[in-house]
């Protein structure tokens, strides 16, 4: 049987590791794209120089053709820029909406079987776009940050509790952004939800609060630390988890911005909420009950995502 075959859209700093991941898990043959001549070809040549002493199977090619895509069974999109420091993601919006126009239209030409992966910011309002531009069905179309987001809060619960990072399960919703909802009542720890953690005084509240804050400042953070890019190495692992779900037909359950209609209160919109992800891509959202303060934050959360998506109206009317 035919290796499965992985377009990684954008070459740059998560391109690359998305490559380095995927060939290491042997989850399929890398195709690399970006317009950046020789970035792809080149990283693709080193990786594959890596092969031999890793032991993988794995073809690793370059390219600025997008019919070098065709055929892909996922795509991952990270083309487009990074914010500096002192940005948001959202002053990202005009310069990636015009990236996500050209990729959407290759992937639609080339690739339009293919279970896509959004990873570029703005990335509710770019995975919203995308889907647009490349015309593919909404359940083969989803963005990647509740996974990120959701390891970080659990990077810094397993600091706090000083148990392993394997016993600790967390879930953000909403946004991408600064508005993001990390739900403590539906995060634990060895199935221990939050708030029962603070009753047993193992934290307090305003330690909880503090997580929470930097798990919502946690792209930021490094983006302070970098100076001259933002995180790669997260981003790309969370979005190799989403691509092996649907590799594997694993059926996980993984919060990821995706297309809801009927459910949470919203008809037809991209946000991050709580997932099924198998063959059939995005096979399911999990309407969870969410109270009245986490209703209000995710209502907040889908307010801002939609102030962004009114913008890409305004800057492209293909998308009015
Ligand atoms: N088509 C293909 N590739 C493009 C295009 C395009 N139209 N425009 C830019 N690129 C490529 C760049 O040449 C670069 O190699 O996208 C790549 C982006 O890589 P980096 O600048 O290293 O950015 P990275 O850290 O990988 O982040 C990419 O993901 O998390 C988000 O905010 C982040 O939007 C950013 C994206």
């Amino acid at each position: 049987m035919a290796r499965p075959k992985i377009a990684l859209i954008g070459a740059g700093q998560i391109g690359g590791t998305l490559a380095h991941l995927a060939a290491m898990k042997e989850l399929g043959d890398v195709v690399l794209f970006d317009i950046s001549e020789g970035t792809p070809q080149g990283k693709a040549l080193d990786l594959a120089e890596s092969g031999p002493a890793e032991g993988f199977d794995a073809a690793i090619s370059g390219t600025q053709d997008y019919s070098d895509i065709a055929g892909a069974d996922v795509c991952i999109v990270t083309a487009g820029v990074p914010r500096k420091p002192g940005m948001s993601r959202d002053d990202l919006l005009g310069i990636n909406l015009k990236v996500m126009k050209s990729v959407g239209e290759g992937i639609r030409d080339h690739a339009p079987n293919a279970f896509v992966i959004c990873i570029t910011n703005p990335l509710d309002a770019m995975v919203w776009a995308l889907r647009e531009f490349s015309g593919l069905p909404h359940e083969k179309v989803c963005g990647m940050a509740g996974v990120l987001d959701s390891a970080r809060f659990r990077h810094f619960l397993s600091l706090e509790f000083d148990v392993s990072m394997r016993d600790v399960t967390a879930f953000v919703l909403g946004g991408h952004g600064d508005t993001m909802v990390p739900l403590s009542r539906y995060s634990t720890v060895g199935g221990v939800p939050l708030p029962d953690l603070v009753k047993m005084g193992w934290t307090t509240q305003e330690k909880l609060d503090a997580i929470i804050q930097r798990t919502r400042d946690g792209g930021a953070e490094i983006v302070g630390l970098l100076k001259t890019g933002s995180a790669f190495y997260a981003p790309a692992t969370a979005g190799i988890e989403m691509a092996e779900a649907y590799l594997k037909d694993q059926k996980r359950l993984l919060p990821c911005a995706a297309y809801v209609d009927g459910a949470f209160g919203l008809n037809g919109f991209y946000v991050g909420v709580p997932t099924i992800i198998g063959k059939g891509g995005v096979e399911r959202v999990v309407n969870i009950q969410l109270d009245k303060t986490e209703q209000a934050m995710f209502d907040k959360s889908v307010d801002a995502v939609k102030g962004l998506v009114e913008a890409c109206k305004g800057i492209e009317p293909a998308l009015a």
